[in-house]
């Protein structure tokens, strides 16, 4: 891909995607490193790892607790069918608009943080929080999971309410330090606005073009088992029937 990158003529640069912008930034003399083809291969596969696994992750929670709280999908398909009635799918110039989408996906973040301990962090120095000592170079490991869960700071935390942030302020961006599905501080994920505008895209697609059901022959509820792992996968995937809606 590098190579085919590099071997592009100006004129086909009108679509000029990541790897040119690397490339770019190889041939600039302001910087203070070598940027080289394995940096550009390391940075490569560091997206691949980081954005996929993370966003499907939200997409198939979030699709369980749609399938869970019928009220929820309701409003939801309420929203989007209005927006984009008519149109054969929903387009990002649609999402700007679909206010009560925006909190269903807060919410699945909230609920179903896809790297629930973050990355983890070394101390740089001696500190003391809260009576804690905590010595230089400690591994540091925040429970982004435990604080979205957290009775003190939430109410019914363990409840799918997208209701919670509708006219509500409180955002992903690493300043409500009660909500950090993506992180804080100078490691915060860079990917949040393409995570988000994808989620959001592929979520409003699947709830305007299908109804969706569990099989027939599916007995109780769904699993809302977790998976062990960095990252926090559905124990059993979840499986659900698409009936187009024309
Ligand atoms: C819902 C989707 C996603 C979630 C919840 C998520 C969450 C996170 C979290 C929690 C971190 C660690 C931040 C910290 O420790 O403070 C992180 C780092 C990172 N994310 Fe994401 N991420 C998502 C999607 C993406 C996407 C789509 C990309 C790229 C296309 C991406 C690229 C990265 C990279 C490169 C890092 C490492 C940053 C560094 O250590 O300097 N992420 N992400």
């Amino acid at each position: 891909m590098i190579e085919d990158h590099k071997n592009r003529k100006d004129g086909d640069l009108k679509d000029e995607d990541f790897v040119d912008i690397l490339l770019s930034l190889k041939k600039d003399a302001g910087l203070d490193f070598n940027l080289n083809d394995e940096h550009i291969k390391a940075l490569l596969v560091d997206m691949f790892a980081a954005g996929t696994d993370t966003s499907y992750i939200v997409l198939e929670w979030g699709m369980a607790e749609l399938i869970r709280n019928p009220n929820v999908m309701k409003k939801l398909r309420d929203e989007i069918n209005g927006i984009a009635s008519g149109k054969s799918m929903v387009n990002e110039d649609d999402l700007s608009e679909m206010h009560y989408l925006k909190a269903v996906v807060k919410e699945i973040l909230r609920l179903h943080p896809p790297a629930p301990l973050l990355l983890p962090r070394e101390s740089m120095d001696n500190y003391q929080i809260e009576g804690y000592k905590i010595p230089s170079q400690c591994r540091v490991i925040i429970n982004c999971w435990a604080i979205t869960r957290d009775h003190k700071e939430w109410d019914m935390p363990n409840e799918f309410i997208p209701e919670r942030f509708v006219n509500n302020t409180m955002d992903f961006k690493g300043q409500d330090f009660k909500y950090i599905p993506f992180g804080s501080g100078r490691r915060i994920c860079p990917g949040i606005g393409f995570a988000i505008s994808t989620i959001e895209l592929a979520l409003a697609n699947l709830v305007f073009k299908f109804e969706w059901k569990l099989p027939d022959d599916h007995v109780g509820e769904v699993n809302m088992a977790e998976a062990p792992g960095l990252t926090t996968k559905m124990m059993k995937n979840l499986c659900l029937v698409p009936m187009p809606c024309f």
